[in-house]
């Protein structure tokens, strides 16, 4: 044998650890001829080692112990596919000890222990990769950590969940109900059959923890992020909001203003002219505003077996590579994070509420607006018989006022109801 082989040991072999065993055997002679590694899967951990799973492997390759896999002296890098937070942080960790490069794709696990993990691989001076961890097979943690590495980021902006943007768009586009685009959603596999933790923003806010971690040095964790899912999302809102010339999307947005990070997921209307705003279906992307580059955007499929897979096998080429130069990537100090709190966070409003058509009644709510600092950026009015729609956008004001603006309006008389009440972005 010789010795510019590179044994893997792959843990979980499922939706994404099948398409990256396939993707190796299929990739490893021309990846050889370009870096010199021959990447092999030497030993696969799963559940159930007799389950079919579609691809070609060597036998005796499958076993159900993990630990052993990571143990295993012929392991030279280890590749965890398993998911969740036990045991793979274990199993992890146990590689990393053992002076093996780790690639994960496990945003759960490095939104919740990430700087314990990244802290053990710098010690050791090993790899630990994870570019799949966002945006799926969109190339994106290495342009931010490397390419980007010099840069100012001022706020980054993604569309980081498809199951939701799948949603969002057949709303927009077909006119359905939000019940029956997520059971659309469900029927195609995009949607487990519990949706929440992508429809109510759990899944997005954990790539946005992970984002906001690289692109501002920073420990952030899943539990720093705001997050507000699209399940209160009507067709109302998006039509009203089509009318106004604005996409709803759901965004994850890591901000930095005066030092403190603002770090959220919340649904919001986009101007139909921004690059955001044309991400359909279940693509991802991710829009990054830098100091001096200005607007990039990393747009594509941000979950499936395969374009995982191709994510985590270039994750997997570089620590080879890595590996071999006795090198490897670091993401460098993570300094404590200052969160600043969601009622502390300055966004525009999209406001729309039916109210009494008699004299006065504009004044009245205006001066609720006034009474809590929020200013009007626009306003229209349309008469709906003895009723009259009242729409505003406010100019960029702090949640806690808007928050008490809506509460207050919601007690005056002349308000019969809110009917729309939407962040938006694109008008600073
Ligand atoms: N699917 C995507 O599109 C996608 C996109 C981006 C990131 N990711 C991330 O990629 C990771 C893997 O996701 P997936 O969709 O491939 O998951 P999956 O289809 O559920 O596969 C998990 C695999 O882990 C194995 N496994 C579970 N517990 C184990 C244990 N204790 N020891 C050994 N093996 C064990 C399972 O074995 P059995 O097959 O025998 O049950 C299965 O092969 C997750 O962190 C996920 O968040 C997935």
């Amino acid at each position: 044998m010789s010795d510019d082989r590179v044994r893997v040991g792959l843990l979980g072999c499922g939706n994404v650890g099948a398409p990256l065993a396939a993707l190796v055997r299929r990739r490893a002679d021309d990846i050889a001829i370009r870096t010199g590694a021959r990447l092999e899967i030497a030993r696969v951990a799963v559940r159930s080692p007799a389950k079919d799973r579609g691809i070609e492997l060597d036998s005796g390759v499958l076993t159900h112990d993990a630990a052993a896999v990571v143990d295993d002296p012929d392991i030279d890098v280890v590749v965890e596919l398993i998911g969740g937070i036990e045991p793979a942080r274990e199993l992890i960790l146990a590689a990393i000890k053992a002076g093996k490069p780790v690639v994960t794709a496990n945003k759960e696990l490095l939104a919740n222990v990430g700087a314990e993990l990244f802290a053990a691989a710098e010690d050791a001076g090993v790899d630990l990769l994870f570019e799949a961890a966002v945006g799926g097979g969109i190339p994106f943690i290495r342009p931010l950590r490397e390419s980007l590495a010099g840069e100012e980021i001022r706020r980054i902006m993604g569309i980081v969940n498809g199951t939701t943007n799948y949603i969002l768009t057949r709303m927009t586009e077909a006119g359905v109900s939000y019940a029956d685009a997520l059971s659309e959603a469900q029927n195609l596999g995009y949607a487990e059959r519990d949706p929440t933790a992508d429809v109510e923003g759990f899944d997005a806010g954990a790539k946005a923890a992970i984002i906001a971690s690289i692109a501002f040095g920073s420990r952030v964790v899943a539990g720093d992020v705001y997050h507000e899912g699209i399940s209160g999302i009507t067709t109302a809102d998006i039509d009203y909001a089509r009318k106004m010339g604005y996409v709803v999307k759901l965004l994850a947005i890591a901000e930095r203003t005066n030092g403190e990070l603002g770090v959220r997921v919340h649904p919001a209307m986009v101007p139909a002219a921004h690059p955001l705003a044309s991400v359909r279906d279940s693509f991802n992307a991710v829009f990054v505003e830098g100091d001096a580059v200005g607007e990039l955007m990393f747009y594509g499929r941000g979950a499936g077996g395969y374009p995982t897979a191709s994510a985590v096998l270039g994750d997997l080429v570089d620590a080879a590579v890595n590996r071999r130069k006795g090198s490897h990537a670091s993401i460098g100090a993570l300094s404590k994070a200052t969160i600043r709190p969601i009622d502390e966070v300055e966004t525009a409003y999209y406001l729309n509420l039916d109210v009494v058509d008699r004299p006065g009644v504009l004044a009245a709510v205006a001066g609720v607006f006034g009474r809590h600092g929020v200013s009007i950026r626009s306003m229209e009015q349309e008469g709906l018989g003895d009723e009259a729609r009242l729409v505003f956008i406010t100019h960029l004001a702090r949640e806690a006022a808007v928050q008490a603006t809506l509460r207050d309006l919601n007690h005056l008389d002349a308000v019969d109801r809110i009917t729309s009440a939407l962040r938006v972005i694109g008008t600073e």
